[in-house]
């Protein structure tokens, strides 16, 4: 299908597009991000991040509300606001939260911690790690923490900026028992993908995990109600390139695709829980290859929470 000039979706692609081409793009992106408006964090944006917060703790084996003493997570692409690493260092473990971009800022993060702080006194959400939380609780009244890093560190999560594929440089991710990432892998092309499952591999314990989830639909969708989640299979190689760009990239890779950079890269799936559409949604659409040559049931999988251990 050929973009319409006014297509919703496509002047997203096209605004985003031009603000990618400019040098330090992911830079200037946060700036606009911040001048535009304060930071604004809704409580059911935070509750649906917590569920991955439980869903990672239920991965290592426990229950939300159990603790995570003695383990060192890192989690893959901080972005805004880190809902995640707050969430299991509130269960106890010590966390490294890795970004390529520096997107954290003070007033994010103490957006996060006071809606946690919110949640937890009105008993919707749960922490394992008291005197953590007292301490969260302390620091939001306290004007001397200036930084990001003065915010998380007392609550061991320590932010770095570092691309994940090379981590010889970053010890504090050494011995990591857990590996977390959340909607991220989608947003990381295939090649790269395969170096930092490889490393992860490297620089784990010997009883190391992941726990990815993903979002396998095509973000546009949530632009323009006219496209649905499949939409960017119908575009040719060419054309995905013109809508496609460093500031929203997506990869496109189905749920098989992950299977096998994970396999290639040392990793066993030893559990997933998937969220499908119907194959209706997949009527009137022109896939294009190579997505016209794969199952309907692997093309259909638009949520993925895959748990994966290191292959005997
Ligand atoms: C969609 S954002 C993360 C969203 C966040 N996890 C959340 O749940 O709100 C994806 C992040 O991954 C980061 N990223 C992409 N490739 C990376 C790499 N190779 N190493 C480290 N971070 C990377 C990007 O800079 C971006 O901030």
């Amino acid at each position: 299908m050929t973009p319409r000039v006014l297509d919703r979706w496509w002047l997203k692609a096209a605004a985003q597009g031009v603000l990618a081409a400019a040098p330090g793009a992911a830079v200037l992106d946060d700036r606009l991000r911040r001048r535009v408006r304060a930071p604004r964090l809704t409580t059911s944006y935070f509750r649906s991040k917590w569920q991955h917060v439980e869903a990672h703790l239920r991965a290592t084996g426990r229950e939300a509300g159990t603790g995570l003493p003695d383990s060192r997570v890192v989690e893959l692409g901080t972005g805004w606001f880190p809902i995640v690493p707050l969430g299991l260092a509130l269960h106890g473990a010590t966390v490294v939260t890795i970004d390529r971009t520096a997107h954290l800022d003070p007033a994010r993060v103490r957006l996060t911690m006071q809606v946690l702080s919110d949640l937890e006194a009105s008993g919707q959400i749960r922490c394992a790690a008291p005197e953590r939380l007292a301490q969260l609780r302390e620091l939001l009244g306290d004007p001397g923490a200036r930084t990001a890093r003065q915010l998380l560190e007392p609550l061991a999560v320590t932010p770095v900026v570092a691309d994940a594929q090379a981590l010889s440089g970053v010890p504090e991710t050494h011995g990591a028992d857990l590996f977390v990432s959340n909607n991220t892998l989608e947003h990381i092309p295939a090649d790269v993908l395969g170096r930092i499952f490889a490393e992860f591999l490297r620089i784990g314990s010997p009883r190391a995990r992941m726990s990815h989830y993903i979002d396998l639909a095509d973000h546009y969708a949530g632009f323009d109600p006219r496209i649905n989640e499949f939409h960017f299979l119908t575009l040719t190689p060419a054309r995905w390139r013109l809508a496609n760009n460093r500031l929203g990239y997506q990869n496109r890779l189905r749920l098989s695709d992950y299977h096998r950079l994970l396999r290639e890269a040392g990793w066993r799936v030893s559990g997933q829980r998937l969220t499908s559409r119907s194959v209706r949604q997949l009527e009137g659409l022109e896939l294009v290859s190579p997505f016209d040559a794969m199952s309907a049931e692997d093309l259909l999988v638009v949520k993925a929470h895959v748990v994966t251990d290191r292959r005997a």
